[in-house]
């Protein structure tokens, strides 16, 4: 069986996020079975525009984005905490994904969440926000393992490389979740 296809997309636009740091270290150490790739467009996807989101108007990025997480078997979601929440930037992607209601390219979509700040609480705000967000979207989100990294400054070498075991480990079981899950909501092959 071919690898299933994780799209990780970070809520960041910082060229040294510890966020897309973590999704670099998740796809580095991502177990059999499982190849991660990551999301470069954020930056790129416009503020939502209803009057834009049809055939005629929708704006390349915003096409990408769906065609993408369309394609991906799951999602693997790395959020900053700003303000306790979600970035907008963020927010702003899903919003974009999660259309058309009803038969969106997150329908059914299996997505594992993780998340990295300096604070100490490690974005267990922002990440229980996403959960509610990705809840009206009829998605699939793991309830765990918790991948909460707080004091991100502190886990990254100055490449941007994470070393930590345990984390690494997280990041590897989280993968392995979302790779159950994935499998286990496919039909059996006769
Ligand atoms: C933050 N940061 C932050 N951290 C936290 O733990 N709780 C919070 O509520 C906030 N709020 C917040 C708001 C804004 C506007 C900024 C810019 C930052 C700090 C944040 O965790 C830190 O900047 C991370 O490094 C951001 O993630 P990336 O960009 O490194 O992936």
């Amino acid at each position: 069986m071919s690898d299933l296809k994780v799209l990780a997309i970070s809520g960041s636009l910082r060229g040294a996020s510890h966020n897309t740091a973590l999704l670099r270290a998740a796809r580095d150490h991502s177990p059999d079975g499982v190849t991660v790739e990551l999301y470069g467009g954020l930056a790129a996807v416009p503020h939502y525009n209803g009057d834009l989101d049809d055939d005629h108007h929708l704006p390349a990025a915003a096409l990408d984005l769906r065609t993408r997480v369309h394609a991906a078997d799951g999602l693997l979601i790395a959020t900053p905490e700003y303000n306790h929440s979600v970035p907008g930037v963020l927010k702003n992607a899903l919003d974009w994904a999660s259309r058309p209601k009803g038969a969106s390219a997150l329908e059914h979509k299996d997505i594992a969440i993780i998340g990295a700040s300096t604070g100490n609480f490690g974005t267990a705000r922002a990440q229980l926000a996403l959960r509610q967000v990705l809840a009206a979207t009829h998605s699939h989100v793991l309830t765990g393992p918790e991948v909460l990294v707080f004091t991100a400054h502190q886990r990254f070498d100055e490449t941007g490389t994470l070393h930590d075991p345990v984390t690494i480990a997280l990041l590897r079981e989280t993968l392995e979740a979302l790779r159950t899950q994935i499998l286990s909501r496919r039909a059996p092959v006769r």
